[in-house]
This record gives structure tokens, sequence and C-alpha cells, in this order.
């Protein structure tokens, strides 16, 4: 473990830069006086009615109840852009920035003005195609302005929208289309990622084939590439046609606090992802303010998260946060390493970038370029970098730091989830000398703890399972359509906190160092992929008659897929249909689901009732077959010992 400590480099802070004594008068008061503390922080947003009730939270399962600012009322769109006009109307608020640094239009400005006019537009046309209050959209978009006019548009009618991720397969679409009921799906012709095109259309067009999804009335089709794409009337609607004529100005629907904003699935340890609910006072508060506090955000900041808006940091860090705080931020289309590996430098000088937040395995997969391709660009303009989605070995926060921001750019490590709405932990860039690979010290009114197997709280420096005491306002309000499942997923392991599924060491500083997740699900690159799903997606195949899949050590990726397989009886075990095995569950759920490696298993280790015994699995995908414990639990040892000879992820 890395001992360096790297305090804020000199002349880091600004006149409202947080201070180490600031940060610890204003976290004493938000864990001593949260209703205080947390009504002076609404002051931020502009309520249409300031909230009297600030918080009600019992995590207990007899009186259970999450609620933030109860009896105020508020629209999100008018937070994020309406507010701003006055002062901000002509400053940029989504500068895009597409995937093909050639084209044409590579490069957009919409300032707040124009996002006003778009929202409005679109807001409109929605109401006239009768979405309102309540009522679901599915956005399946590309990272494109029309994605955050999208979601903005949804907030200001009062529509839910949930966002799938554009690399989702039209099974998993149909899904996620199904569980939550939408009545409109909000899609491109096609999407454009490092000089690819992907079929989004056709993917809708596969997806709404499937059972469950006859709730989805209409499809409207942005055109990104201008590929000729079906349109099946009277269903399928052109974006342009359908947003051309509206009125620039559309009433916002006055919401409560506690209504929802938006549902997004994510995966978890057993069963179908969930949707998860971020409700509308809360999450706003708490998105802009850790957005203005952990990234030390300046007026003339140029911000830019390199998330999609498919997942939840492109939520809350590329949309919903830093407009909130009138903030410029970029959105980028592409990848890392199109046309080449120095992307992502090349749009930080081109846009004179000063904060720059991206993911652990986007900065191991650059680090093994060589420095070269970061060197060629200047990176000036930066002063600040951020992580997220899983741990950060030190030898790639080292380099980040050295290497991309010269030693002049502290990193904040930002750890949270889909479920917590917002950044929980992080090192304030100023009060939090940072140590590489910790994510410091929690955000104000967050009260993490650790835990043992048997739910004992542990003191001092320690190792455990990391829980939360108590609510936050960004804080998931239930699993859409199954609020017993929200109960039972993150509140009955530990009964009356919040278990995050993350195991978690405490230093003597009081650092957290978050080790990954104790449960079945895996992290790779930085996205969340239940074992069981992964499972469910080989099972499915008409050879396959049984798999267990584990996450194995990956050097990029963070974590990889490993899945052991039994094949019918019979069944020849080829290379031909291994690769089509992998394939099936690309096609299944989405690439970011593919077997890293996929080995035949003749029998599966269970104990005697049947059990499969992952851990003896993990141990041998880490190739790691001296470590496998006690086995003297297994039906059949033997079974075990030449899972072991024929292990793939050897070192
Ligand atoms: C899981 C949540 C938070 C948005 C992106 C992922 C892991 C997240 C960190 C970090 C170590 C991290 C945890 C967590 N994770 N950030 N800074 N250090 N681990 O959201 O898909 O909901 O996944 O990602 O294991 O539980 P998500």
């Amino acid at each position: 473990m890395s001992q360096a400590i790297h305090p804020a480099p000199k002349g880091f802070a600004g006149p409202n830069t947080i201070t180490k004594s600031r940060y610890e008068d204003d976290y004493s008061e938000s864990v001593e006086h949260p209703e205080a503390f947390w009504a002076r922080m609404a002051q931020r947003i502009d309520w249409m009615r300031f909230p009297t009730k600030i918080k009600d939270v019992s995590f207990r399962e007899e009186d259970f109840r999450i609620r933030w600012f109860e009896d105020g009322e508020l629209n999100v769109s008018v937070n994020c852009i309406d507010r701003h006009l006055e002062k901000h109307g002509d400053k940029t608020a989504l500068l895009f920035e597409a995937d093909d640094p050639d084209a044409p239009d590579e490069s957009r400005h919409v300032s707040y003005h124009a996002l006003h006019g778009m929202v409005c537009r679109l807001a409109n046309a929605l109401r006239g195609l009768g979405v309102g209050k309540g009522d679901r959209v599915t956005l399946y978009l590309p990272m494109i302005p029309e994605a955050a006019v999208a979601m903005l548009a949804c907030a200001r009618i009062g529509a839910v929208h949930s966002v799938v991720f554009g690399g989702f397969s039209p099974d998993a679409l149909a899904g996620r289309i199904a569980d939550c009921g939408s009545k409109l799906v909000i899609t491109a012709d096609e999407a454009l990622r490092g000089g690819r095109r992907v079929p989004l259309k056709a993917n809708v067009d596969e997806a709404l084939k499937r059972p469950g999804t006859n709730c989805v009335e209409t499809v409207l089709v942005v055109k990104r590439t201008g590929a000729p794409v079906p349109m099946q009337m009277p269903r399928d609607r052109w974006y342009e046609t359908v947003v051309a004529g509206q009125p620039e100005t559309c009433e916002p629907e006055r919401m409560n606090a506690e209504d929802p904003l938006f549902i997004l699935y994510t995966s978890g340890s057993t069963g179908k992802p969930k949707g998860v609910l971020h409700t509308t006072g809360g999450y706003i508060t708490y998105a802009s303010l850790t957005h203005e506090c952990v990234f030390d955000l300046r007026e003339d900041d140029v911000y830019w998260c390199t998330a999609d808006v498919g997942w939840v940091t492109g939520h809350s860090y590329v949309v919903y946060g830093p407009l909130a705080n009138a903030a410029t931020t970029l959105m980028f289309e592409g990848v890392p390493n199109y046309p080449d590996t120095g992307r992502f430098w090349q749009v930080c000088d081109k846009h004179k970038v000063t904060i720059f937040y991206t993911a652990p395995t986007a900065i191991r997969a650059l680090m093994r370029e060589g420095d070269a391709p970061v060197r060629k660009h200047s990176r000036h303009s930066l002063r600040l970098l951020g992580t997220v989605g899983e741990p950060i070995n030190p030898e790639a926060w080292e380099w980040y730091y050295k290497v991309v921001g010269d030693s002049r750019c502290p990193i904040v490590d930002t750890w949270w989830q889909t479920e917590t709405g917002g950044i929980l932990i992080a090192p304030l860039p100023q009060a939090t000398p940072q140590k590489p690979g910790s994510a410091g010290e929690p955000f104000y009114g967050v009260r993490p703890a650790l835990v043992d197997a048997e739910g004992r709280l542990l003191d001092g420096p320690a190792d455990g399972n990391l829980v939360l005491l108590d609510s936050w306002p960004g804080q998931m309000r239930t699993v859409f359509g199954d609020h017993q499942r929200f109960i039972d997923t993150y509140f009955k392991t530990y009964p009356g906190m919040y278990f995050t599924g993350d195991g978690c060491r405490r230093d003597e500083d009081g650092y957290y160092w978050i080790t990954g997740r104790v449960d079945d699900v895996i992290n790779v690159s930085g996205h969340r992929l239940g074992t069981a799903e992964v499972e469910s997606a080989l099972v499915a195949h008409p050879k396959v008659a049984e798999a267990a899949v584990v996450g194995c050590p990956h050097e990029i990726k963070g974590q990889g897929i490993y899945a052991f397989v039994t094949l019918n009886a019979g069944e020849p075990a080829t290379d031909d249909l291994r690769a089509e095995l992998v394939g099936w569950v690309r096609k299944e759920i989405g690439p970011i689901a593919s077997p890293d490696h996929l080995q035949w298993a003749p029998g599966l280790p269970k104990t005697r009732s049947g059990k499969i015994m992952r851990r003896i699995l993990r141990k041998i995908a880490e190739d790691a077959p001296d470590q496998l414990g006690d086995t003297s639990t297994l039906a059949d040892p033997g079974v075990v010992e030449s899972l072991v000879r024929e292990r793939l992820n050897r070192t």
C-alpha cells in the first residue's frame, strides 16, 4: 500500500475553496444538526415553495421511511436552466465534442439561453404527445446534447426518465422498458463511437417486438448520422419534426420534493436489474452541492466528466449537478483511443478544460500507452482531476497525478453508487491531503461505518463491510415497482443501516479505502454487472446445462468476467462453441458483459445441499489454487481438482 500523502499543490486554493477547518466545522454541523445544516444547503435551490420539513428518516423496517424536504416544491429544469438566464444566458451550458475530431460540426456550444429553448420545445412536444407528470420515458441515445435536453424536458413536465446506456442490447432495453412501463422512447438513428456505428433505432425496433413493451406509444428519433432507418407510422416520429414549431417557452410542472425525477437500472447480486428511483428536491440539492464542493467549482471552469449519460455519473455529474451550478459541462461522444490515444488531452487543450473526471479503467488503459501521447498535448488548463467507479491502484493514481496533471492538480477519488445519487466519500481537494488509492473522508451529512460479518460496529483503524448509519438527501427512495426489494436489499443485512455491498478499510487517519464488492456483483471497467445476470444469459443457451460466473483480476478493466460452463450431456466442448457462447452473452446483455474467460466445467463445486461454492471458483479464477480454503463441505472434491488443472487465467 502506498504511504504517499499529497497535500493540495501550492497556489491551488481560490477564494471559495473549502479549507480543512471549514470542512471540519460544516461536517460536524451536518451530522450533529442535520436539519439545520440541510435547511441551509437547501437555499442553493430555487423553490416554488421552500420546505419547512427537512428530514424524516428511519432505516428500521417497522417504520421505514426516507423523506427529505417533503413539503418543498420545485422544478429541476428551472433550477438547471431558467434561473441562470439572467446572469448566464450567454454562457455555454453544454459543450459538445463529437466522436470524430475531423467532422464538419465536430463541436457545438449550447448556451443556457439556447438550452432553454431546446428543452421547452421538446417539453411542449412531449405534452402534445400525451406525456404528463409521472409517466415514464425511456431514453436510448448517444452522448449528444439532445440526451441532456431530453432529460431536462422530462423534468420540466414531471415525466420520469429512464436512461438506458446505448451499449445495451435490444433484450436488455426491452426488459427496462417493460419494467417501468414507458409510454415513449427517445432514440437516434445511429450512435457513433470510436468511428463505429451503433444501430440504436434498429435496436429499439427489436426491443419493441419483445413481450411487455406494448406500453410504448411513440418513438422519437433524433437524426445523428442520417443513416436510413425504417420508420413505423404512426409510432415513429422524427424528433426534429416534432419539436419544430413548438413554442420556446413551457410552463414548468410544480413538483413535490419527493416526486420521482428518474429511474436508472442497475445490477445487483440477484435477480434482474433494479430500477433505482431518485426523487426531486433531495437529489438536486445533493448533486449540485457535491459537484460544487468536491470539484471546487469556479465561475470560469470548463468541466468535463467523461461518463456516458447511461450511467449515474452521467446523470449527476454531466447533466444535473453542473447545470444546477450554472457550469459549462462538456459532453463527449467518443472514446479515449479514437482516433488515437491522445484524444482526451487533445480535447482538454481544444476546450481549455479545467476539471477532468474519469474512471480508473481509462487511466490504466492510457497509462499502458506510455507518456508520449499525453506529453504531446499541453494540458495547461487542467487544475483538478477526479476518478470514479472502482478502486484506483496507487500506480495508476501516481501516473495520473504526475504525467496527466504534471503534479499540479489535486486528485479527487470519489466513492459513491447509483443508489447514493451523488458522491459520499471523497477528499475535498484542499481540505483533505490525498493518499493514492483512498477515497478519503465522508462528505457532509454522510456517516460511514465499518461492521464485521455479525454487524458489530468496528472502531478506529479497521477492515470490514461499509455501511451508512444515516440518510443524505441524494439517497434513492425505492426500487421502482418493488419497495420491499429496496428494503430487503439494502437494510436487512445489517438492520437499521444501509449496506453498500462494499468492503472497506479505515486507516489511522480516518481515511476510507474501498476494497471492492463483497457481494456477487462484479465491477467491469467501472460498470456494474450481476453474476446472476450473466449466468442466466448463459443458461438461456440451448446447449448449456449450468453456469457459474465470478469476477477475476483484470489489468485494465479492474475486474474481468470468468464463466464456468457445464454443457448438456453429450454436447462437445469446442472452441467454436466457446466463441458462440461469448457472442451470445454479448447479444443478450451487451458488449460490456462479454466473458473474458470461459472454462468448460464437467461439474461445479457444490455443497452437499447443492449450493455452488463461489468462493472456490473465485480463487480458481484468480489463479490462486493454493488458497481454496476449506473444501471439506464439497459434495465431490474431484470436481475442483479438474477445474484447477484446466484453469485459464494463469499469470
Ligand atoms: C460501485 C457502485 C458511482 C458511480 C459509478 C459506479 C464501486 C465506485 C468507487 C471508488 C472504489 C468505487 C463500488 C461501488 N466504486 N466508486 N472511487 N473507489 N470503488 O456506480 O455502477 O452504482 O457502482 O462502484 O464498488 O459500490 P455503480
